[in-house]
Parts: C-alpha cells; sequence; structure tokens
C-alpha cells in the first residue's frame, strides 16, 4: 500500500434534499439516487433527529491489511485514506475504501491491547460502527439524551490542516453503535488522523468502473422478543419512520422462520430491517447469526448497483459464492405471472441465481452472497431497483429455504 497525507477533495454539505458531497463526487445525480435506493423528499423541519445519508461503514477484521485488499480486488473499492502506526496511531490499522458514494472502513488491531482484539474475539469480522451523516450533531445528541438513549461519545470537534469534524456517538443493538459526524466544515479524506491512501492494485481488464454505486440497507438481527424495542428505538431517538413494507409474522418456512420490520431516516437514503427470530421446528437462521456473533448485530448489507447482471458476472469472476437458487423458482408459473417483464429475460436471471420481486411500485432484482468471513454472520446483498421501494418480500421463502441449506451443511439447523 502506498499512502500519501496530502489535501483532500472539497466537501460542502447542505440540507438533507440534496446529494451529499459523497454523492456529488461519485458523479450520482438525484433521480438514479432515487432509482437506486429509494431515495424520498422529505421535511426536515420538524425532524427531531434529522440524518442526511450514511457516513461510513466500519468494519472490525482480524486482519484489516487483507480485508482492504480483498475489497478492493474482489468488491472493486478504492483505498482512499488509511490511519496506522506510520502515522501515529500505533493502537490500530484502518483502511478506508470507497465505491460511489459509500465508504467503508476496516479496522484492525496492531496493538495486542488494543479494544479492537476483545470485539474481534467476542465477534469476529463484523460491523463495530454505522456511522452517520448528521447536519446537526448537538441536537440529536439532545434528542437522544432526552428520550434516554445511551450516548456513548458526547459531541466533539476534532481537527487537523483539513478542518474540523464534530463527532458524536450513540449506542444501537448489541455492542453496535452509531457514530454521528457532521463533516461540513472538514475537507479531508475521511477524518482527522487520516491521511490520503491510494494502492498499487490494478482492476482487471474488462471489469466494470463500480461493482456497486451506494448502499442500500443493512439488516439488525436482534433477540427473540426485541425487534418491536429497537423499532421503538428507532422512531423515538431518531425520528425514523416505519416503512410501507412493514413486515409481519409471514416469514418462515417449514422450519425456520423469523420476523422482520423495517425502519428509515426521512430521505430513506438509511433503511434498517431488523429481524428477530421466531419459534419453529429447527433453529431460525437468526439464532444462528446470534450464537456466532455473540449477541445482536449487524447482518446483511445491501449495495445497490445499476447493473446488477455484470456486477454478479464480475463478482463471481472474482471469487465471491452467492446462495443457489434452484431452477424450480425460475420455472414456476405463479413467479412469472406476478414478476411480468423485467428488463432482462428470466433466463438471464435464471443462469446467475439472480431473485426478482415486484410490488405496486415497480420491481428489484437482487441476490445474496454466502457469509464473507469465518462465522456464519455477516454477508451482503446486491440488489437493483426498478421503482419498488420493498425488500424482496416475495423472495423470502426461496432465499431462507437457500440459508437452510447451507446452515443444514455447517451442521447449524
Ligand atoms: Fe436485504
Amino acid at each position: 500500500m502506498n499512502s500519501l497525507c496530502g489535501l483532500g477533495h472539497s466537501v460542502s454539505m447542505t440540507d438533507t434534499l440534496d446529494l451529499t458531497a459523497q454523492e456529488r463526487e461519485a458523479n450520482l445525480d438525484f433521480d438514479q439516487l432515487k432509482q437506486l435506493v429509494g431515495l424520498v423528499e422529505y421535511d426536515a423541519k420538524n425532524d427531531p433527529f434529522p440524518v442526511t445519508g450514511w457516513d461510513a461503514i466500519v468494519f472490525v477484521s482480524g486482519n484489516a491489511t487483507q480485508s482492504a485488499q480483498y475489497y478492493q480486488s474482489v468488491w472493486g473499492m478504492d483505498l482512499v485514506a488509511y490511519s496506522g502506526p506510520e502515522n501515529g496511531n500505533r493502537d490500530h490499522k484502518s483502511f478506508v475504501l470507497k465505491s460511489g458514494s459509500i465508504k467503508f472502513v476496516i479496522k484492525g488491531a496492531v496493538d495486542p491491547n488494543s479494544e479492537l482484539v476483545e470485539h474481534h474475539r467476542k465477534h469476529g469480522d463484523g460491523v463495530v460502527d454505522i456511522a452517520l451523516e448528521v447536519p446537526d450533531v448537538d441536537k440529536c445528541i439532545d434528542r437522544a439524551r432526552s428520550v434516554g438513549a445511551k450516548i456513548v461519545r458526547e459531541p466533539e470537534d476534532i481537527t487537523d490542516e483539513h478542518g474540523t469534524v464534530r463527532i458524536a456517538a450513540i449506542a444501537t443493538y448489541g455492542d453496535t453503535v452509531h457514530t454521528l459526524v457532521d463533516r461540513s466544515k472538514y475537507e479531508g479524506p475521511y477524518l482527522p488522523g487520516y491521511c490520503e491512501a491510494s494502492s498499487t492494485f490494478v482492476k482487471r481488464e474488462g471489469q466494470p468502473k463500480r461493482l456497486f454505486q451506494a448502499l442500500d440497507h443493512i439488516v439488525g438481527n436482534v433477540e427473540l422478543g426485541k425487534m418491536d424495542d429497537w423499532v421503538t428505538f428507532y422512531n423515538k431517538v431518531m425520528g425514523f419512520v416505519n416503512m410501507a413494507e412493514f413486515i409481519g409474522d409471514d416469514i418462515a418456512t417449514d422450519y425456520s422462520a423469523l420476523m422482520s420490520k423495517v425502519v428509515a431516516n426521512g430521505n430513506h437514503r438509511v433503511k434498517f430491517p431488523l429481524n428477530e427470530p421466531a419459534v419453529a421446528k429447527k433453529k431460525s437462521q437468526i439464532d444462528e447469526y446470534l450464537e456466532f456473533y455473540c449477541g445482536p448485530g449487524a447482518q446483511h448489507l445491501a449495495v445497490a448497483t445499476n447493473d446488477i447482471l455484470n456486477s454478479v458476472d464480475a463478482l463471481r469472476a472474482n471469487g465471491v459464492e452467492f446462495l443457489d437458487t434452484p431452477d424450480s423458482y425460475y420455472e414456476d408459473p405463479e413467479l412469472r405471472a406476478r414478476i411480468g417483464n423485467v428488463r432482462v429475460p428470466v433466463e438471464e436471471l435464471q443462469k446467475r441465481g439472480i431473485l426478482v420481486d415486484r410490488d405496486e411500485d415497480g420491481y428489484l432484482l437482487q441476490i445474496f452472497t454466502k457469509p464473507l468471513g469465518d462465522r456464519p454472520t455477516v454477508f451482503f446483498e446486491l440488489i437493483e431497483r426498478h421503482g419498488s421501494l420493498g425488500f424482496g418480500k416475495g423472495n423470502f421463502k426461496a432465499l431462507f429455504e437457500a440459508i437452510e441449506r447451507e446452515q443444514d451443511r455447517r451442521g447449524n439447523l
């Protein structure tokens, strides 16, 4: 890795209806965002906890140096910033990677006494922080405090030669936090303490420029009986709304089951489906997650692409393993009737195992990877939206049966 400390990009934030600086830098426009992630206009005036969008998703890794290479070589991300012993951070290495408007930050302990060591021992590789960009950190923290949320970092200014970031954090499910960042007065590549970085990695010829452009949603898995508490947390503390697709208790196969409800911030950039296990004949996939993650945490990250066929082809060529979809899924006349016309022949989807779902607003294409790390916990979804603002409700049964087949192979069903 080559790291360079230099001047960053010019960043400016106005209000929640505009594109974020990260989206403008990624050359996305409002209509694209609307299609990619279901962005909606809303009035932030009465929002007690205005959230602009995602800031970054922070992962803890058992080997951040290698994970950072994986996200570049496999997921087509670009290294943009770095913090580590070479620039004064003796505790851990931290690599900031970017694809379109979303940043992933991969942290791994250098110091054997780093807090990250214990976090990784307990949870394995996973998401430690779902950081959100907010226009007013203090307003959000005042709100969170007044309704009894746990503040894990009081608001503070952190400054370097690129400017000042206002930052704070609140606790959410498990050991996961939401760092709140106002970067309107900051022009550095990520946060103070990081320097601009680049890599010698060269993308394979013919590979699309980016394999995903944005982050669509992050699913949280919580314990049995806790889903509604967390829905209430997001409603009451963060002013999130319940999305139209508010899934009831209909998510079950013959064996394992779960319940799920979806909350979103005002403009719908940030969407959190929240799952809890349901009692069924065999072990729920959520129970498997809770056991191996040692408690609640982020289960899957759905990344938005405008060309899922190309992205899946490239990712498969890069070695990503996706869940299998049986041919019977595509041959079901009911499915064919329900999905109507989509932009490619069903055979093209079948070849790649891509799922399709339609609702009153349009359709979506989606596919799920197998777990990305050693433990059966975090995985990714690729999603291509065409009007649908849902989460693929019509595919849950097929998806869960595919997950059960994998659970069974792991001896966890
Ligand atoms: Fe999803």
